[in-house]
């Protein structure tokens, strides 16, 4: 049955109207990304304390990195989805059109969106714990623990774990773009690990019109003026589609407003 959305979300589905799109694991499910909560979520059958925080690689490094180079296997073996397709559509569409993921696995640049605010990193990338230098490193699995190439001390995986600060900047601009949109989409994310859980109620403050995918109502969902449930891969591109059917094209720029 097609979605039905609102006439006030198909009147903002056109150039001017600056969007945010903030998905988190649950836009890579049906892709085969395991989310974290919920039925077989990661954190139901591993511990974040053994896997995802700095203590637990001081203590375990090895441990880690072959969970993470578990997740890069699995990762590397599947393709994005319609939703990550929609979504880089949508980047294509709106000239001011910003995505922020909390995801790691890299889809959505391999669907083609290319401004992306990762606000907890990648797990492509590696990052030296000695002299800080960042890689990317595409290899499916790594050696358990890889030596910087500039120093010899030990890489870890360029993600954020738990009681470690976001990427410098990067949540910052994640505001900045989500308190001047227009609208703002919050994509299969559960919203319960914060900051990036206050994305919609801060878009909500500053006026934008704030919109839920996911198949259930998350934390968040009270933020949202429209829940649209159901699964991202089959939600997503039909307001993609939506967007082909409208005259207006690409904005420019110039033209932009909220
Ligand atoms: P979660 O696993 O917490 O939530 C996934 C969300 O996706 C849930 O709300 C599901 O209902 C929804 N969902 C599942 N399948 C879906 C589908 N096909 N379409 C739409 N929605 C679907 O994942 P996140 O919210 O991303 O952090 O988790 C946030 C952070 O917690 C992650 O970035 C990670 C994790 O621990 C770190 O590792 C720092």
């Amino acid at each position: 049955m097609p979605v039905q959305f609102s006439s006030k979300l198909q009147s903002l589905l056109i150039p001017p109207t600056r969007v945010v799109v903030f998905t988190g694991a649950g836009i890579s499910a049906e892709s085969g990304v395991p989310t974290f909560r919920g039925e077989n979520g990661l954190w139901n059958e591993f511990r974040v304390e053994e896997l995802a925080t700095p203590q637990a690689f001081a203590a375990h490094p090895g441990r880690v990195w072959e969970w993470y180079g578990w997740r890069r296997q699995l990762i590397a073996r599947i393709q994005p989805n319609p939703a990550h397709l929609a979504v880089a559509k949508f980047e294509k569409y709106f000239a001011n059109c910003c995505l922020v993921t909390q995801n790691v696995d890299g889809l959505h640049s391999r669907a083609g969106s290319e401004r992306i605010l990762r606000l907890h990193g990648d797990i492509w990338e590696v990052r030296c714990v000695a002299c800080g230098l960042h890689g990317t490193d595409l290899r499916e699995v790594l050696p358990s623990l890889p030596p910087c190439c500039e120093c010899g001390g030990t890489l870890r995986p360029g993600v954020v774990w738990f009681g470690e600060m976001l990427p410098a900047g990067v949540f910052e601009s994640a505001v900045q773009a989500v308190e001047s949109c227009g609208l703002f989409f919050s994509v299969g994310t559960s919203a319960e690990v914060f900051p990036a859980a206050q994305l919609p109620a801060i878009a909500r403050r500053h006026g934008a019109y704030v919109v839920e995918v996911n198949i259930e109502r998350s934390a968040a969902a009270h933020e949202a003026h429209e829940v649209l449930l159901g699964k991202a891969g089959e939600i997503l591109p039909e307001l993609a589609a939506h967007l082909q059917d409208t005259p207006a094209g690409r904005s420019t720029p110039e033209t932009e407003s909220r």
